[in-house]
């Protein structure tokens, strides 16, 4: 693919993968992108400024003060904003903290936090800091801004030691750069409806019936549409995840009926709408003005059905309109999603495994099948959600440009 046209900057931090970035420099400037490296002040100790100026063919950046004696500086907002995309290689322990956290104490960080473009991020470091409880916390909290995590793989570390903390390939990287130009294309001028997240229906003004969802999938499919171009409309049950992306707008909704009513008001202009969240099947029929008090020894509470959303949507569907939705199921999995598919008139569903511990719930990883309307099943295994909301629109995809 090229890459023409596109300026791409790449943040270099202070970790010794820095001596892996002029690789990627070259590939990316034989692309036909247009590179500028800027690195901290720490990065200078692991790769030369002189080597990466050449590939680059432009100088390299580190100070916010271009010439101290001449008053001049490097203008952080203009580069970050001429820039189409961030990349952050290697991001050491260091960095992704700061980034996380919002502080601006050089140059890389202040054109990092003025971006307007999608960030990429590379961390590389030793496998205890990368499995620091704080290094997990952080890029949680970057992904949550709507940044594309390149995960550290597993190999032989600068310490000696082998483990998880080593910076993707280069040409991996250069890939991944390439796919996402690619990408970003595929879902432009399209617009997704998600919903994600439990919904709590309340028992009281303190207590409710809810469930352990916590959103992520819905939102990893949310983030994945925005990066394909899509505008996306997520509509989000109480979860303390957060999102911040410009092509994604949030509709907070607590329980069953006001997911309902937002997705009905939002469904007619949806080309794909995607049902990930966890409905509550039951509410209570009354919500009690006042906490309920412990006077009785039982107490009894009557529930009523919710409206199936997904259901009401599939009897308005028009043909041209993706409607996608998700089953978990305990027994005769596939049978039953399969029903399920036809039942409420979907173009796929998505089954949750309940046979693997790490998918599911809270986890960061599902393992699903997606179900096709011609019968054709597509098992996948342990996936990241990132990796399985790509797996999904893949399939959405395919079956657009089939259409
Ligand atoms: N769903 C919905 N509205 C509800 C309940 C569920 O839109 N009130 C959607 C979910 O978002 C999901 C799909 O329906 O995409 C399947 O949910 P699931 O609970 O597996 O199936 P149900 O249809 O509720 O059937 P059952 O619980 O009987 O298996």
């Amino acid at each position: 693919m090229s890459l023409h046209g596109k300026n791409i900057i790449i943040g270099i931090s202070g970790g010794i993968a820095a001596y892996k970035i002029p690789l990627l420099v070259r590939l990316l400037v034989k692309a036909g992108a247009q590179v500028q490296i800027i690195m901290t002040p720490a990065a200078h100790d692991f790769v030369t400024p002189l080597t990466l100026a050449t590939l680059s063919n432009q100088p390299v950046l580190t100070d916010l003060v271009a010439r101290k004696d001449e008053g001049t500086w490097n203008n952080h907002v203009q580069l970050a904003q001429q820039a189409d995309l961030i990349l952050i290689a290697p991001a050491t322990a260091n960095t992704l903290s700061k980034m996380a956290h919002g502080q601006a104490d050089n140059l890389l960080l202040t054109v990092y936090m003025s971006a307007k473009s999608p960030v990429m991020i590379a961390p590389a470091m030793d496998l205890d800091m990368y499995a620091h409880p704080a290094t997990r916390h952080n890029i949680d909290l970057l992904q949550s801004y709507g940044h594309i995590i390149i995960p550290a793989t597993k190999g032989e570390l600068a310490s000696g030691l082998t483990g998880y903390g080593r910076m993707e390939e280069p040409e991996i990287i250069f890939e991944q750069i390439t796919g996402f130009f690619e990408k970003k294309k595929l879902l432009t001028g399209q617009k997704v409806l998600i919903t994600a997240g439990p919904t709590y229906e309340a028992i009281d003004p303190v207590r409710f019936i809810g469930n352990h969802s916590s959103g992520k999938m819905g939102i990893a499919l949310a983030k994945e549409a925005a990066q394909r171009g899509a505008r996306v409309v997520l509509v989000l049950g109480p979860t303390c995840m957060q999102i911040n992306h410009n092509n994604i707008e949030v509709i907070n909704v607590q329980n069953a009926a006001q997911m309902y009513d937002a997705v009905h008001r939002y469904f007619n202009k949806a080309d794909i709408t995607i049902m990930a969240a966890a409905v509550a099947d039951f509410t209570p029929q009354k919500t009690a003005k006042h906490k309920i008090k412990k006077t009785n020894e039982t107490l009894s509470l009557q529930l009523t059905k919710t409206k199936d959303i997904l259901t009401s949507l599939g009897k308005i569907k028009k043909d041209k309109q993706i409607l996608v939705g998700f089953a978990m199921e305990t027994d005769h999995e596939k049978e039953n999603a399969q029903k399920k598919l036809i039942k409420k008139n979907l173009d796929f569903i998505v089954l949750n495994s309940l046979n693997n511990p790490h998918a599911g719930f809270k986890h960061d990883t599902n393992q699903v099948s997606i179900l096709l309307r011609n019968g054709d099943i597509i098992d996948y295994p342990l996936k990241t959600k990132t990796q399985v909301a790509q797996d999904i629109f893949d399939v959405i995809f395919e079956h657009l440009t089939k259409a």
